[in-house]
């Protein structure tokens, strides 16, 4: 593998401070130990080992596996000042110096307002630069298995500063810039239909989301209203009983596979155990957690996607917390796992969790 100098991390803007502190708790349990460079509503991170060395291991941390990262690319050189007039002349010798071939080339930015303009200029300079790749052999040539060979990042700062990696298939995101492109489904009464279907995608392989997500189960919403999230489960031939005192969707409920009870989702059980429980709920993200944790201790559900609100401070301290409840709870039952969460890109000020007996 190439040489490693730091780690970029990209997160939502303006959750920098928590995409910090995680990667540095991460890469102290793992030995490895270092600083953080992150500046407000900039939109990643900057991890710097402090010996090289030994960074190598946090090339295999699995992003899905972090909270508040999207990916997490492997520096080896950061450029600055290159020429406008001939780019790729400094540009070439730096990607010739990590002696790699790639399997693809990701230009990317920060997701950020600032950072868009620079999107037309990553599209214009994509092409040239995969041209004068391939024409000597060293990067995203045909040739290089897929599945094994690393992706090449570049992420660009502006049109003249770049960070150069890159990022191992086996552990990194899969999508452009952290990003999973999914369209709006039409039909679905509410853009939150996204987060759970983006949910399924973080949480699952393809396989899992067959064998998971099956025509004729069961699932419980809770904070159903309109009933985006429903029309997910719905739309996979599931039966549900959308909880929620606000209305849901009519074509939705025209779908016969719904059923709508106006009462309060802290207080309803079902009657016999769920295999899906989703909950969308706006409250304190501990009770949110300690609900999650009794469904899954009383055997309510066998699975669970939930959604935490974040206070405005001390946001990565509540997700550890919420984690810690939910544990408490199922401690003594057949499974004491602790959740995984992640702050999907079409989350806000949130989190999605995702726990199963
Ligand atoms: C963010 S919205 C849910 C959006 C929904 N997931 C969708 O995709 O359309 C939150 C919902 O929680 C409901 N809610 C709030 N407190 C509740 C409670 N105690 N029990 C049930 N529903 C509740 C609100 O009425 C509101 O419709």
């Amino acid at each position: 593998m190439p040489p490693l100098t730091h780690l970029i991390l990209y997160c939502r803007a303006g959750f920098e401070n928590e995409c910090a502190a995680e990667i540095a708790d991460v890469a102290a349990a793992m030995g490895v130990f270092g600083f953080c460079k992150a500046k407000p509503d900039s939109g990643y991170v900057q991890f710097v080992p402090h010996e090289p060395q030994q960074a190598r291991a946090l090339s295999g941390i699995p992003v899905d596996r972090l909270v508040f990262a999207r990916q997490a690319v492997c520096v080896s050189e950061f450029l600055t000042q290159l020429p406008v007039h001939d780019r790729l002349q400094a540009l070439l010798p730096a990607i010739e110096r990590m002696g790699q071939r790639y399997a693809d080339l990701r230009l990317e930015t920060a997701d950020t307002n600032d950072a868009k303009a620079l999107n037309t200029f990553c599209r214009k300079f994509a092409g040239p630069l995969r041209h004068a790749l391939e024409k000597k052999s060293i990067a995203v040539s045909n040739h290089a298995d897929p599945a094994e060979a690393p992706n090449l990042h570049l992420f660009f700062l502006s049109s003249s500063a770049v960070h150069i990696g890159w990022s191992d298939p086996a552990s990194a995101s899969p999508w452009v810039m952290g990003i999973p492109r999914l369209k709006f489904p039409s039909g679905a009464p509410s853009r939150s239909t996204l987060k759970l279907e983006e949910a399924f995608f973080c949480f699952f392989s393809e396989a899992q989301r067959t064998a998971k997500l099956r025509a004729g189960m069961s699932a419980v919403d809770l904070g159903a209203a309109p009933g985006g999230w429903t029309w997910q489960l719905v739309k996979r031939g599931m039966h549900v009983t959308a909880v929620d005192n606000g209305p849901m969707d009519a074509t939705l409920m025209a779908s016969g596979l719904v059923e709508h009870l106006r009462v309060d989702g802290f207080r309803y059980r079902p009657a016999k155990t769920v295999d899906w429980l989703v909950c969308d709920i706006v409250e304190q993200p501990a009770r949110i957690a300690a609900l999650v944790g009794r469904w899954l201790a009383q055997n309510d559900c066998r699975n669970a996607i939930f959604n935490l609100k974040l206070p405005m401070k001390k946001r990565y301290e509540a997700v550890q917390q919420c984690g810690d409840i939910i544990q408490a709870t199922l401690t003594g039952s057949a499974m004491a796992e602790r959740p995984r969460f992640k702050q999907l890109y079409h989350d806000r000020e949130e989190v999605t969790g995702y726990l199963s007996v």
